[in-house]
């Protein structure tokens, strides 16, 4: 079957400093995959890079077709959302507004289906359709700009620490969501974050980034029960 997104050879960074080097990995369709890494890895880089934020040598393959020379516009078209570091919702706009971005290269007759859809996955958005993202609390803008993101129908969904900043219940539901979501829609999703026991209790796949290289791949299973990785991720 052909891979939802497969990466050869990327390398990226900004200016003269070089952050990603060589890196080769992929994301089977209806796949849950994580990037474990301490900060400054280049977990970010990695997920700014394969949507076009940031420029990056080596080929990015979604489904089977080379998005690596297209603009960040032209890849969220082709499929690629991304949900990125801190938030990043439209804080002057609302809820509904917000939401609407996220599907401007859908048909408009596709939107409100989907609007009701998400709203149904987090209700606590549906409450607050009209309110100003701005005036929602972290978690909710949070949930908002995963919402904003699933709105484009994305066949791969990038995530870039989720869980930051969100109180621990609300983390757990997120991930819930995510996972339901993921069940549903089958849409793959690469998902950076530090909470690496959770993000590992949802993904099939991890790879751990050092230095911008990949150290090592497994399946969760393999790595929540690799000492090396439990001692450097899990806080055991
Ligand atoms: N805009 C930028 N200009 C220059 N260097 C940058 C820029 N953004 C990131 N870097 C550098 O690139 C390296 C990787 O950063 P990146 O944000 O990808 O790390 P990360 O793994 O996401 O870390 P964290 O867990 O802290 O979010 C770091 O050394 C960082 O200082
Ligand atoms: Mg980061």
């Amino acid at each position: 079957m052909t891979a939802a997104l497969a990466v050869t050879g990327l390398t990226a960074g900004y200016g003269s400093l070089i952050v990603l080097r060589d890196l080769t990995f992929h994301v089977e369709p209806g796949e849950i995959v994580v990037i474990l890494g301490a900060n400054g890895a280049g977990k970010t880089t990695t997920l700014r890079a394969l949507s076009g934020e940031i420029p990056a040598e080596g080929t990015i393959e979604l489904a089977d077709r080379q998005v690596g020379g297209l603009r960040a516009d032209q890849r969220a078209r082709l499929g690629i959302g991304h949900v990125p570091e801190g938030r990043g919702t439209f804080v002057d706009l609302t809820v509904e507004e917000n939401l609407r971005l996220g599907a401007y290269h859908r048909p408009a007759r596709e939107v409100p289906g989907a609007m009701e859809r998400w709203f149904e996955v987090f209700p606590q958005l549906a409450e607050r359709r009209g309110q100003l993202a701005g005036s929602m609390s972290g978690g909710e803008q949070q949930m908002l700009a995963v919402a904003r993101a699933l709105m484009g129908a994305p066949k791969l969904l990038l995530l870039d620490e989720p869980s930051m900043g969100l109180a621990p219940m609300l983390v757990a539901e997120l991930f819930r969501s995510l996972a339901e979501m993921n069940r549903q829609t089958g849409t793959a999703m690469l998902l950076v974050e530090q909470n690496a026991e959770l993000a590992l209790s949802i993904a099939d796949r991890a790879y751990v980034l050092e230095h911008g290289r990949i150290v090592s791949t497994g399946t969760a299973e393999e790595l929540r029960g690799d000492d090396s990785i439990r001692r450097a991720y899990l806080g055991v």
